[in-house]
Order: structure tokens, then C-alpha cells, then sequence
């Protein structure tokens, strides 16, 4: 295994940096990205769409950010929705009008015109897959989970369904284009209500004309913020901004090199950068990956280190492991090594980001799974393919726990002796140094370990 290198603190003038979850998502994405922001001059959302839920606690107050960037929190700085998002008008405004309820400028916000729109009729269709993946649900060949994907219900799946199609698709632009839009509302409408009504026979129609004048309306409101956001980040490039990638979900949620089919639908890891913002991968300087103390999933799908007893619900309750978009309580398991090295290799992670350690205090006994066992075999590899890794059992390492709040925690030295073993051995498994520690929610409960 190759020895952490130091990570470099500061990004230069013209560079960027990614922060990526290296789990299930719901990793703490928010606050880093929230702290880094500090040090650039725009933050960059380029995949998903409002299933992701990004939590940010600043002086006691907590934002939960869906689908705009959580650089959003700071006065003066740019928050960007990149092309490679999915953007539902109306809950886009709401989100704004949250925020502007509680205080928050939200005037650095910037749409990309070429951003798709998640309509009413995909969050339906949507609901309807789901329900018809339940009442098909069966065991799947091999062992493994059949049935419903767990999915957010938000549209996200297919209105990037709708991308690839292209002849059902609308891009924010065109809620500018009011010809266009109702042309390609009617046309859509036309699709979509066929196919409604065949996975539940008597679906009441969309109305193209009513929800093509619901997105005008939105288009309308959102007009000051619709640019073309590809000549926009290279413009602030070649003038020395700095720009942070926020990705939201995360790596193993992605839908090409995450545990499919049990995923989400974009580019959830550093691969989607480029093609969801038009920045190229060699400007990103800094890959930040950020990972929990241990795992957790939300909806369906393998989680092979998963707890389900008396610790589950301790880590449950201690980490506030409920979904951020859906209130949905977060299944909890060990911290999975195995698939942690995977997503540090995919997005080529130049430091870590570790949140959550203080959940974990007052554990008696910890767990780490290193590798699977597969067919009777050890691998220390992980297996990506969804219903392949609903057969692996981890193979553990133990760690005695620790006691005491480390909340309060500044630096790697206020930690006990066993919390900084554990973090050791996270540094030499994954061969990536860790940049921060987070011990609690707050911005200043995190530790700068570089
Ligand atoms: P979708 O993105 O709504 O299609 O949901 C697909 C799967 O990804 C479901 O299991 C969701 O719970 C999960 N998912 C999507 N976004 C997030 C996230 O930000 N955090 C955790 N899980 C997510």
C-alpha cells in the first residue's frame, strides 16, 4: 500500500476542488463544503437534483440544503447548478424563499440553461415504478434484494431517463422559450400520460397546457438566475477564481461505478465533474473524499456491514441518522473498509474527510470490515455489482472504543489514544492521509488534521 502523501491545504488561484461522499451519501458533504467555501469564489453543484439533502449548522442553526449549492450560506460567493443536475422549478423556489425567510442572500445563485427540468409527471412516474418494482418483488437469483429501489420519489431517475431519451426532455432554458416550452410539455405529456395510465390503469392525464403555464411561471421568476454556466466557470478560471465541486449523494450511489442497480441516477462521484459542468478533470487540483466513522444507506439495497441491534439504534440516535429529504430512519452498519478504498480509487482521493467520530464514543468494542469473503474465497476488493454484494460477509477487524465528549476536541492531539488508533488505520488502509476530523455538527467542531 502506497504511504499517505500530504495533502495540499490551500487550492492556488485558478484551481478547483472536489468534495465527494465515499459512501452511501449523507456523509457530512455539507459542512466541509461549507468550511472550504471560506477559501472559494464559487461552489458548484454538477449532479442530482433534490434527492440529495446537504445539512449545515451555522451559529446554531441548521440549513437543509436540497438542490442548491450550500455555498449558498456565504454572502459574496457564487452558488452554481451545474448542466448535470436535474431541477424541479418549483421546489427550486421554495428552497429559496426558505431561505430567504430565515435571512440567507440568496442572490449568488446561478442555473445552468442546460440543466434538466424534473416535472411533475417524472416525480408521478416515479411513484408508480416504485410501487409496481413492490408488488413484483420476489428473491432475486443468487440471494440478494428484488422489489422497489428505495428511490427518494423526486422525480431523479426519470428525468434523466427523459435526458438520455431526448424527445420527452425540457432543459431549464426553455422555461424561457414559452413556443418551445409548450411544444415540448405537449409532447412529453403526450408520452408520459400513455405511460402512466399503463403502470396504473386509470391515472388521471397531466394537463400539458396547465403544467407547461406552471413551469412558464417558474422559468419567469427564475429568469435572473439562468445562464450559461459552462463560459461562466471558465471565465472565473481565466480570471484566478477558485471553484468547489459539491457532489451530492456519493460514490457508491453512482450510477455507473456504485452498487447498480441499488443507485441514483447521475454521476455521484468526481467522474461526473466534467461532464456535469464542462470543466475539464485536469483542472481539479484537490479531491476531497468525505466518509463517516461508519456507514450508513438509505432506501434498498446490500449494506454488508449493517447492524440491527441495541449499537444500530445508539448510532441511529447519537448521529441523528434520519433522512434529510425524506425523514426516513438511515440504516447503520460498521465502517466498511473495503468499499472505502474502492471509492478512494475511483475518484483518485487526495485527502479524507472524516465526520462523525463522536458518534462512536462510549462503543466498547468496534468493527471494521477490511474485505469480503465470497464463495468461500477472501478478496480484498469490493463488489460493486448490487445483488453480488448482498452475498459477501465482511471479514472484521476489532478496536477497543473510547470514552469522553470529543465535541469539544480542536486538534488530532485533544482525541483519546484509541480514536486516534482508529484513524491510524483508516490512513493505512485507504493510503490516503485524513485532511479533517469532524466531531460534532457545528463549523468549528471539526479539526484540521494536515
Ligand atoms: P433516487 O436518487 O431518488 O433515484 O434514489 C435512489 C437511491 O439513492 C435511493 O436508495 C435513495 O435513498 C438514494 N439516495 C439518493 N440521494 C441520496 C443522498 O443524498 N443520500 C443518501 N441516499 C441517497
Amino acid at each position: 500500500m502506497t504511504p499517505p502523501t500530504p495533502d495540499a491545504a490551500r487550492a492556488p488561484a485558478g484551481s478547483c476542488t472536489a468534495v465527494v461522499g465515499l459512501q452511501w451519501g449523507d456523509e457530512g458533504k455539507g459542512k466541509i463544503v461549507d468550511i472550504l467555501a471560506a477559501d472559494h469564489d464559487a461552489v458548484v453543484r454538477y449532479n442530482g437534483g433534490a434527492n440529495a439533502g446537504h445539512s449545515v449548522v451555522v451559529a446554531g442553526e441548521r440549513y437543509a440544503l436540497r438542490l442548491v449549492p450550500s455555498g449558498i450560506l456565504y454572502a459574496g460567493k457564487l452558488a452554481v447548478i451545474g448542466n448535470g443536475v436535474v431541477v424541479d422549478p418549483a421546489g427550486l423556489l421554495e428552497e429559496l424563499a426558505g431561505l430567504a425567510r430565515r435571512g440567507v442572500d440568496t442572490r449568488g445563485l446561478v442555473v445552468s440553461d442546460r440543466a434538466h427540468v424534473v416535472a411533475p409527471y417524472h416525480k408521478a412516474e416515479d411513484e408508480l415504478r416504485e410501487d409496481l418494482l413492490r408488488a413484483h418483488a420476489a428473491p432475486a437469483p443468487g440471494g440478494g434484494e428484488s422489489g422497489e429501489l428505495g428511490t427518494t420519489k423526486r422525480g431523479i431517475g426519470p428525468a434523466y431517463a427523459d435526458k438520455a431519451q431526448r424527445s420527452t426532455a425540457v432543459r431549464v432554458g426553455d422555461l424561457l422559450r414559452p413556443e418551445t416550452l409548450r411544444r415540448k410539455v405537449a409532447l412529453a405529456c403526450e408520452f408520459k400520460n400513455r405511460q402512466l395510465a399503463g403502470l396504473r390503469p386509470g391515472f388521471p392525464p397531466f394537463d400539458a397546457g396547465a403544467v407547461a403555464a406552471a413551469l412558464e411561471s417558474a422559468g419567469e421568476r427564475l429568469r435572473p438566475m439562468i445562464r450559461d454556466t459552462t463560459y461562466l466557470l471558465h471565465t472565473m478560471l481565466a480570471e484566478g477564481r477558485r471553484l468547489l465541486f459539491e457532489g451530492a449523494n456519493a460514490t457508491l450511489l453512482d450510477v455507473d461505478h456504485g452498487t447498480y442497480p441499488f443507485v441514483t441516477a447521475s454521476s455521484a462521484s468526481v467522474l461526473g465533474i466534467a461532464a456535469g459542468t464542462g470543466v475539464p478533470e485536469r483542472r481539479i487540483g484537490r479531491v476531497l473524499g468525505v466518509m463517516k466513522a461508519y456507514t450508513t444507506r438509505v432506501g434498498r439495497g446490500p449494506l454488508p456491514t449493517e447492524l440491527t441491534d441495541a449499537t444500530a439504534d445508539r448510532i441511529r440516535t447519537r448521529g441523528r441518522e434520519f433522512g434529510t429529504v425524506t425523514g426516513r430512519p438511515r440504516r447503520v452498519g460498521w465502517l466498511d473498509l473495503c468499499a472505502v478504498r474502492y471509492a478512494v480509487m475511483v475518484n483518485g482521493i487526495s485527502g479524507i474527510v472524516l465526520t462523525m467520530l463522536d458518534v462512536l464514543e462510549g462503543i466498547d468494542e468496534l468493527r471494521v470490515c477490511t474485505g469480503y469473503r465470497l464463495d468461500g474465497r477472501e478478496t480484498d476488493r469490493f463488489v460493486p455489482d448490487g445483488f453480488e454484494l448482498a452475498r459477501v460477509e465482511p471479514v472484521w477487524r476489532t478496536f477497543g472504543g473510547w470514552r469522553g465528549d470529543l465535541g469539544r476536541a480542536r486538534r488530532l492531539g485533544d482525541l483519546p489514544d484509541a480514536a486516534r488508533r482508529y484513524l491510524s488505520f483508516v490512513e493505512e488502509q485507504s493510503g490516503v492521509p485524513i485532511s479533517y476530523v469532524g466531531v460534532g455538527p457545528e463549523r468549528d467542531q471539526t479539526i484540521r488534521a494536515e
